[in-house]
């Protein structure tokens, strides 16, 4: 499965991402990584695996639409035809949601549906939550919203500050990221309304 990887920063999630592809026999090949910030980190790692690399700009474009547009355009010339958006912060439009619909995933650093958006980590611990984690969604209009493929739960310590928490949960990403991709690249995930079943449970 040929895969294009959407960035805006450090780009870890990436990283496991093509350090997984080398396992013999591994399903899904990263042929273009696109970052809307020009200089991001990701941008590195990809170049040094080899990998195609854009940077196209939102803020060069009038708007999301006609960027979202771009990037579906980019995404196809590459012969992509699945997405993992891997830490991208902007927001995408429904045209292009619609246009990757069950081809297009997300991690967040959460166990959805608890804490959407950003600073999660801070909220979970203002929260007194006892456990956190993180998910592989499919992605959806709504922000943070989709079937879900993958958690991972992770416990919250006492002493915990956010930056704690959160490379707690980053180590978890870094392995349930590669395993959701893998699970959709071996053809074993499907989609029944917004309940994500793999091998049909
Ligand atoms: C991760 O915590 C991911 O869950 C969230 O953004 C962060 C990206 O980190 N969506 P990285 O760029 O993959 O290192």
């Amino acid at each position: 499965m040929k895969v294009a990887v959407l960035i805006s920063g450090r780009g870890s999630n990436l990283q496991a991402l093509i350090d997984a592809g080398v396992a013999p026999g591994w399903p899904a090949e990263i042929v273009l990584v696109i970052s809307n910030v020009a200089g991001a980190e990701g941008l590195e790692r990809a170049g040094k695996a080899g990998i195609a690399t854009a940077v196209i700009d939102h803020k060069t474009f009038d708007g999301r639409k006609p960027f979202d547009k771009a990037m579906t355009a980019a995404i196809e010339k590459a012969g992509a035809e699945f997405v993992c958006l891997a830490g991208f912060m902007r927001l995408l439009s429904d045209p292009f949601i619609d246009h990757w619909r069950d081809r297009l995933i997300n991690i967040h650093p959460s166990l959805l549906p608890a804490f959407k958006g950003l600073g999660v980590h801070q909220r979970v611990l203002d929260a007194g939550e006892k456990a956190s984690g993180c998910t592989v969604h499919f992605v959806r209009s709504e922000m943070d919203t989709g079937p879900i493929i993958v958690q991972a739960e992770v416990p919250v310590r006492p002493d915990d500050d956010a930056k704690a928490l959160a490379a707690r949960v980053l180590e978890q990403e870094h392995k349930i990221y590669p395993r959701a991709l893998r699970l959709i690249a071996e053809d074993r995930v499907t989609v029944e309304g917004e309940r994500a079943l793999i091998d049909g449970q």
